[in-house]
């Protein structure tokens, strides 16, 4: 007899996982609404200069006393870094759930499927944020600076363990989400362009923070207690590498508003204006997520509360 048949064959409905429904119900989700960059999005389009980009409720450009030519400049300078570190993360993402989805090759194809939709999504948005990038080159003065390696960031990124991966992500899928429903989507005053890109990328991110959610409970069940200990910490990690990431572009892109608003600044007006940059990209890319209630309820269901408190702890700093 050949050895490669096996002595009984397991139906394909034994390879199933108990939640192939719902990776089901995500690849309908991302078939509903998939979209293309040119057709749907662009559309032509180009960056309206005299439009804010991102909204007050992410710039935190009110707490700052400038003119209204002044903010605009600030909204249309962190919407720039916003698409630009979505680019960037993403591409630690889509190694991730690539690396995630290996596992599901032999088993459970709803879940494999699922998981492949969800890396060509983000490959698409990284292409989308790399167009929009050139074309807020084009609408913005010269000298924007962002120089951050994707690759770099990438690989320290996965040197790290997969649940503390998963949870960055899941972190990050989660606030995408919430700030187009309460701040970009609300804001009326914004570039019509600014906002369709945020609106198609959020139609990916509800069913992408699903299938991490899934992905990391899955996993989760696999780690003894000393290897979530050592992931918990791994996330910290994290964290604080986000953070002296924000730390430099919050510093850059207060220069570049420096030489772009018409006056000269003194070394410490820049500073302050580098301060409150860095304020608002805590807000963006660490609190919004670290405080979502749905983020919380789904770290604290799998951790207990001397881990939550470790993050808690460490966040903490970060102000
Ligand atoms: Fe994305
Ligand atoms: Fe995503």
């Amino acid at each position: 007899m050949n050895a490669i048949v096996p002595n009984s064959i397991v139906p394909q409905s034994m390879a199933s996982s108990p939640d192939t429904a719902r990776y089901a119900r995500a690849i309908a989700a991302s078939k509903a609404v998939r979209w293309d960059i040119d057709k749907d999005v662009i559309r032509g389009r180009s960056f309206d200069v005299a439009k804010k980009y991102l909204p007050d409720g992410l710039s935190l450009v009110r707490e700052m006393a400038l003119s209204e030519a002044d903010m605009r400049l600030v909204s249309q300078i962190q919407g720039r870094t916003y698409a630009n570190v979505f680019g960037l993360v993403e591409r630690f993402i889509t190694a991730k759930l690539i690396d995630v989805s290996r596992e599901h090759t032999l088993g459970d194809q709803n879940a494999l499927e699922a998981l492949v939709r969800f890396s060509d999504e983000e490959i698409k948005h990284q292409i989308l944020f790399r167009r929009i990038e050139a074309m807020m080159a084009e609408a913005m003065p010269a000298g924007y600076r962002f120089d951050v390696d994707p690759d770099a960031v990438a690989r320290a990124v996965l040197a790290k363990s997969t649940w503390s991966v998963l949870v960055l992500t899941l972190h990050i899928e989660l606030f995408v989400q919430l700030h187009y429903r309460e701040s970009i989507e609300p804001d009326n005053g914004l570039s019509d362009l600014f906002k369709d890109v945020f609106l198609f990328h959020w139609k990916d991110e509800a069913q992408h923070s699903v299938l991490d959610e899934l992905e990391l409970k899955r996993h989760d069940a696999t780690l003894s207690r000393e290897e979530r200990e050592q992931a918990v910490g791994d996330f910290i990690d994290l964290v604080v590498a986000v953070d002296a990431i924000l730390q430099i572009q919050a510093k850059v892109d207060a220069v570049y508003f420096a030489m772009n608003c018409g006056r000269q600044l003194q070394r410490d007006e820049i500073e302050q204006i580098g301060r409150h940059f860095l304020k608002a990209y805590r807000w963006q890319y660490i609190f919004s997520g670290a405080t979502h209630p749905r983020f919380q309820g789904i770290v604290k269901g799998l951790i207990g509360g001397e881990q939550m408190k470790r993050i808690e702890a460490a966040l903490g700093t970060l102000v």
